[in-house]
């Protein structure tokens, strides 16, 4: 879900509602704002759906008047998409209203403790708890309320409260999950993310947990959990807003694969200096990276699968054991963690909750916690050891592009960097794989200029109602990641295998005019992979097959239609084979008229459990 809050002297309306559509990736099963003046009080208006409809309904901001306010963009958790289920949730009284993301984990009991107290809940919503604890115990001091309701909610959140009986300020308070507040002139903004604010401020604070902040327009006071008062400090964001608009693009994710050589470049050129990696701010000494008994990459979604590539990259050049476990399973699995593991959590938000979980049940266990994230100032940076930043700005499509291949790119430096400390490589491999990374973009340029001929086959294959994507060892990896980038947007059924496994069960589902992606740009294994395109064939498959130029022929000789990308280093074929599984997925998606930026039941950044 998205959250922003406006208090100043201009109309707070347009305000909320341009922050809302930046937060929208955020969420939109459904979206709504309160808004408070004088006259009228407070005004809440919701709508089911995506932000459009909110914003038909009240005209583009112009029916609701008032100069402080709350808006919300919703990924549904508790209670089903609809209006009354909608945020901001209001008090039974009317003097509060409240926008939330989290999960509200003890609302059962509140609920049916403020049910025997006789107050009558409106919605299914975790969140209207929180409204109505506010009222009953307000007694004409709106932060003791505050406090006495944090007293007794458990789980995690972020919240933004308006109170009609003090219409000059707004509240918000933040438990493992983001909120941001900004600096503007005579007037202050929170959000749970920076886009929501670079329009109007660059200058912001982070609230960390357990804080409470009082934004009035001229004021920002903020008070730990006993109301003392706690100095922030304050930062500089330096994203422009245009990278946070399409420019001219059909879609975001369009924009962003493009934008990836780019922010390759971006990433890598400050950390290599006379044909040397060099990572300041890896906080690793010679003797850490030596200690070291193993790494736990630790990751969800599309970062999980960088994660999987780093297992295959990582242990190549550091000859170190190499686990990466999916967040959400971390925490449960009892790991195996010394203090001489190094915990390697990679995240584009720097907020996935479980991802968050799981990097402090590793801390908690002993191990250094390096991080690879991509928005600056989020929670997982700030709680590393050691922070390296992916420089691909805002991602805003649902479906990750640039953040993985720069997040990728930063494993590359990760790898050289210790392979150097640990002399695990001879230096002639060193400057061989440096001088290719640094060769990526450039090669990544000339598959985006060719993205025609990916369109093209696109267009034969969209309507296959399913596809199997099949590699071996960093093939294998780029397979997973290419079967999900198409299953999120063009809702085809998709599953990726490592091609030698197919025979122990999938192969079974292979028929005559089943689609398989076949991934077989690791040259040590192009025969070995090619068996399994002939057994795949000899089933009767359509295979679009994807190499290197120099062994697109001999693919062609096998596979119905093939693919190339450049040559390269074998480790760093996952940043070139990834970019034509990305085209494949938005062409497919494009050609099935499907929301790409915003496929159905998703949310960027997932700060639920
Ligand atoms: C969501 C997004 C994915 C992303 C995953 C992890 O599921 O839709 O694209 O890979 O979260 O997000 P993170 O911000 O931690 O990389």
């Amino acid at each position: 879900c998205g959250i922003v809050g406006f208090v100043g002297r201009e109309e707070a309306a347009p305000i909320l509602l341009d922050g809302l559509s930046r937060l929208e990736y955020r969420g939109y099963d459904s979206a709504g704002i309160a808004v408070y003046n004088r006259e009228k009080g407070l005004q809440v208006e919701k709508a089911k759906g995506r932000l459009q409809v909110l914003c038909d309904l009240v005209q583009g901001g112009s029916t609701v008047h008032g100069t402080l306010g709350l808006g919300h963009t919703r990924w549904a958790t508790h209670g089903e998409p609809s209006d009354v289920n909608s945020h901001p949730q209001v008090s039974q009284g009317g003097r509060f209203a409240v926008v939330h993301n989290g999960i509200i984990e003890n609302y059962v009991a509140l609920r049916e403790f403020l049910q025997s107290e006789g107050i009558r809940f409106a919605s299914q919503t975790d969140t209207e708890v929180v409204a109505q604890l506010l009222e009953y115990y307000y007694d004409g001091d709106l932060l003791e309320a505050v406090v006495k309701t944090l007293s007794r909610i458990q789980g995690a959140y972020a919240l933004g409260i308006l109170c009609a009986d003090c219409p000059d300020r707004l509240i918000a308070v933040r438990k493992d999950s983001p909120l941001i507040l900004g600096f503007g002139q005579g007037a202050h903004f929170l959000a749970s993310d920076v886009t929501a604010l670079i329009k109007y401020t660059r200058e912001v604070c982070y609230l960390d947990d357990g804080e409470i902040a009082e934004l009035t327009p001229d004021h920002l006071w903020v008070y730990d959990s006993y109301l003392r008062p706690v100095e922030k400090e304050h930062h500089h964001v330096d994203w422009e807003i245009s990278a946070a608009e399409k420019g001219g693009y059909e879609h975001f994710m369009a924009k962003e694969i493009m934008e990836q050589p780019e922010a390759i470049r971006k990433t890598i050129s400050p950390r290599i200096q006379d044909g040397r990696v060099v990572l300041d701010d890896l906080a690793l000494t010679a003797r850490d990276v030596a200690e070291m008994d193993k790494l736990c990459v630790i990751a969800c979604g599309s970062s999980y699968h960088v994660g999987m590539n780093a297992k295959y990259i990582l242990e190549k050049l550091l000859r170190k054991p190499v686990e990466v476990t999916l967040a959400s399973e971390f925490r449960y699995c009892d790991p195996i963690v010394t203090e001489h593991t190094l915990a390697l959590v990679i995240s584009q938000s720097g907020e996935t909750i479980d991802t968050l979980a799981a990097m402090r049940e590793a801390k908690r266990l002993g191990a250094k916690v390096l991080s690879i994230v991509n928005v600056v100032g989020s929670t997982i940076a700030r709680e590393s050891d050691g922070v390296l930043y992916t420089w691909a700005g805002p991602e805003i499509a649902v479906a990750t592009t640039k953040a993985y291949s720069t997040q990728l790119a930063v494993i590359y430096l990760i790898g050289l960097y210790c392979a150097q400390l640990l002399g695990s490589i001879p230096q002639d491999e060193y400057d061989g794989i440096l001088s290719e990374l640094q060769a990526i973009p450039d090669k990544m340029e000339e598959i985006l200029e060719n993205r025609s001929d990916i369109q093209y086959f696109a267009s034969i294959y969209f309507n296959h109602p399913s596809m199997f994507f099949i590699g071996r060892n960093l093939d294998y990896a780029v397979g997973l990641e290419g079967s999900l980038k198409l299953k999120e947007i063009s809702y085809i059924h998709s599953e990726a295998y490592a091609a030698g496994e197919l025979k122990h069960g999938t192969i079974s589902l292979i028929e005559p005019g089943t689609l398989v992606v076949a991934l077989a740009g690791y040259g040590a294994l192009f025969e070995k992979t090619m068996s399994n395109v002939v057994e795949v064939k000899s089933r009767g498959a359509d295979v679009l097959g994807l190499t290197t130029h120099s062994r697109a022929a001999e693919m062609a000789k096998t596979a119905d239609h093939v693919i190339s990308v450049p040559d390269t280093h074998p480790l760093l074929l996952p940043s070139l084979e990834v970019v034509p599984m990305q085209l494949l997925a938005y062409y497919v998606a494009l050609q099935r008229g499907c929301d790409i930026d915003k496929p159905r039941n998703l949310a960027k950044s997932v700060t639920v459990e």
